[in-house]
């Protein structure tokens, strides 16, 4: 018998999980934000390139800073979340191939030289970064609520400010509400599609 989760697990992280507005008068500690990363962290990327980078905005004056990149649908429900993150991504993440490739040195310079290769790379896998943190984050008891509804320049002119000295370049990919979710709020919810129209046994 091969392990897995109990029916339980699997409605915290997928069937009963859901994107949440509304948030209960409840703080998470900065404990809680680490474990997420300590988990996240271990979902698969290519070459193990890792290039989501994050930040976690908890205090009224980093929340203010977000402010004017918000659409205004997102404003209430962002600025009431005990915390905010926006995920981003490195597009210069093969300097830290050294540390994260270190048999095969040449991943490094494959990356540093073809800057569409990289760029793809960093989006597609700080992406999928994003999704291993909202199941880490379910997964330790927190509710999320993404967002895409924001202005990705300003943030990133706010937060990501261009510096060569710091070999980085990180763009925001998508944000993500944190806290303990008011389900008396939730909206009903919406289907998904059935197994037979998003997929196919060939
Ligand atoms: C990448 C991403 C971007 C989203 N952007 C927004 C947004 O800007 N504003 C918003 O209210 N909801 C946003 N959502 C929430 C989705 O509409 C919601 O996750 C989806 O309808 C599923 O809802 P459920 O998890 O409650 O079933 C976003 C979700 C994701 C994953």
């Amino acid at each position: 018998m091969h392990p897995s989760l109990s029916e339980d697990s699997l409605d915290i992280l997928f069937r009963h999980a859901r994107t949440h507005s509304a948030w209960l008068d409840e703080p998470v500690g900065d404990d809680v934000l680490r474990r997420i990363y300590d988990l996240m962290k271990w979902g698969p990327t290519s070459a193990n390139s890792c290039p989501a980078r994050i930040l976690f905005l908890r205090t009224p004056a980093a929340k203010q800073r977000l402010l004017p990149a918000l659409s205004a649908g997102n404003v209430e429900k962002t600025m009431k979340a005990p915390v905010t993150a926006i995920l981003a991504y490195d597009l210069a993440f093969y300097e830290k191939m050294p540390k994260l490739f270190p048999h095969k040195p040449a991943m490094r310079d494959l990356f540093a030289n073809s800057p569409d290769l990289a760029k793809i790379t960093s989006f597609r896998n700080g992406t999928l970064q994003g999704g291993y943190f909202i199941l880490a984050a379910r997964s330790v008891g927190l509710d999320c609520g993404p967002m895409s509804g924001f202005d990705n320049a300003k943030v990133d002119r706010e937060f990501f400010p261009a510096d060569a000295s710091s070999k980085t370049c990180v763009e925001s990919n998508f944000l993500c509400n944190l806290g303990y979710g008011d389900a008396a709020q939730l909206p009903p919810r919406n289907p998904r599609l059935d197994f037979d129209e998003a997929c196919q046994l060939l």
